[in-house]
């Protein structure tokens, strides 16, 4: 897609938060189960424990966990749109989004899912800004929720050790293009010759081309990330953080390395989330702003790909985000 250039009213980043289950299964853990060793998923994708939502947690409550951080730590006046992200809604009908806009206090704001793969978070960004430029919202929250791992088999050690379950969220608010937290130009593209490569036809029965699915990441996330820098007006060589979406960390090293971007300024959660799916690139946003690895002034480059196939890549100057949380034991988190 031709990247759309910044409008008079642009979306800007004005809050964001997290929700992870509490339960968490190590590596050493699956081993007990699965013909797999630590040693091996370390290797391949980073990754060392995910968390796993329980029976009794759904997408929509992880959902309302991170959106509740984030509007505590910025207390809205409005919220006037809503939109979910996500691979594994609750039911197939209704969306998840009216229930976690209602369950927020937010009922009668329109309130939709949108299903793009591991890049839905962004595209869900491209939708909550475009709101924002027609003047149909001032202020939009963004979730993205997954419970990925509840797609491969129990059984299938090819996939079950990629994925976990998380959701995070970002408020979006009506600003200019010259603020700090204005979300760039976005590229976002879509290639369905690629649909059987990640597919689940029902929850267990994920099936993934790993080799091909690695190949395809690696590209997509590289040539969009190319043409966000670009249509920012940036160089490489600028960007101080890349987040890429949390597949794992040999795909994220990949990337920076075609993109020239030093391992350091690349971000990464992956060893302790796994791929969350649509909760990636916002979960990481939270955890990174948090702990100080994502700081005010930083350019940061956003990209992501997945099932479809799907991809994206938008730039932003991180702002400065003043930071409550939410009390232990808060109304929301079951
Ligand atoms: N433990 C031990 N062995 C495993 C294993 C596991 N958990 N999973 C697969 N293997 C085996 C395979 O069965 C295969 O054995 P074989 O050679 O006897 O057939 C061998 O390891 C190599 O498998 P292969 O698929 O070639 O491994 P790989 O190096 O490509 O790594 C992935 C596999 C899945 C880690 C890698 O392809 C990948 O990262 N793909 C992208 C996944 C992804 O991020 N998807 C989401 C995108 S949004």
């Amino acid at each position: 897609m031709t990247p759309v250039s910044a409008q008079a009213a642009t979306a800007v980043v004005a809050a964001v938060g997290s929700a992870l289950p509490s339960c968490t299964v190590s590596n050493d853990e699956l081993t007990a189960r699965l013909d797999t060793t630590d040693e091996w998923i370390r290797s391949r994708t980073g990754i060392t424990r995910r968390h796993i939502a329980g029976a009794d947690q759904s997408t929509a409550d992880l959902a309302i966990r991170a959106a509740a951080q984030a509007l505590t730590s910025s207390e809205p006046e409005h919220v006037d749109a809503l939109v979910v992200a996500t691979t594994t809604p609750d039911r197939c009908c209704p969306a998840t989004a009216p229930a976690v806009a209602t369950r927020l206090g937010l009922t009668g704001i329109p309130a939709y899912d949108l299903a793009a793969g591991c890049t839905g978070f962004l595209y869900a960004l491209a939708t909550g800004s475009g709101l924002i430029a027609a003047d149909t919202a001032r202020t939009v929250l963004v979730i993205g929720a997954d419970r990925l791992a509840s797609l491969p088999h129990p059984d299938d050690r090819t996939t079950v050790p990629l994925f976990g379950d998380g959701a995070g969220a970002v408020l979006l608010r009506r600003g200019s293009a010259d603020e700090t937290g204005a979300l760039g130009p976005m590229v976002l593209g879509s290639d369905g010759t690629g649909a059987d490569l990640i597919r689940a036809d029902r929850p267990g029965a994920l099936h993934m081309d790993g080799a091909d699915v690695f190949r395809h990441a690696v590209d997509r996330m590289t040539n969009a990330s190319r043409q966000a820098a670009t249509a920012a007006g940036w160089d490489l060589a600028d960007v101080d953080r890349l987040i890429p979406h949390q597949a794992n960390s040999r795909i994220t090293s990949f990337v920076a390395r075609q993109l020239g971007v030093p391992d350091d300024r690349r971000l990464s959660n992956v060893a302790e989330v796994g791929n969350t799916g649509a909760a990636s690139i916002p979960l990481l946003l939270d955890h990174a702003s948090s702990d100080g690895r994502l700081a005010p002034g930083h350019r940061t480059l956003l990209t992501a790909f997945g099932a479809g196939l799907t991809w994206g890549a938008l730039t932003l100057t991180w702002p400065d985000l003043s930071r409550t949380r939410l009390p232990q034991g808060a109304p929301h988190d079951r």
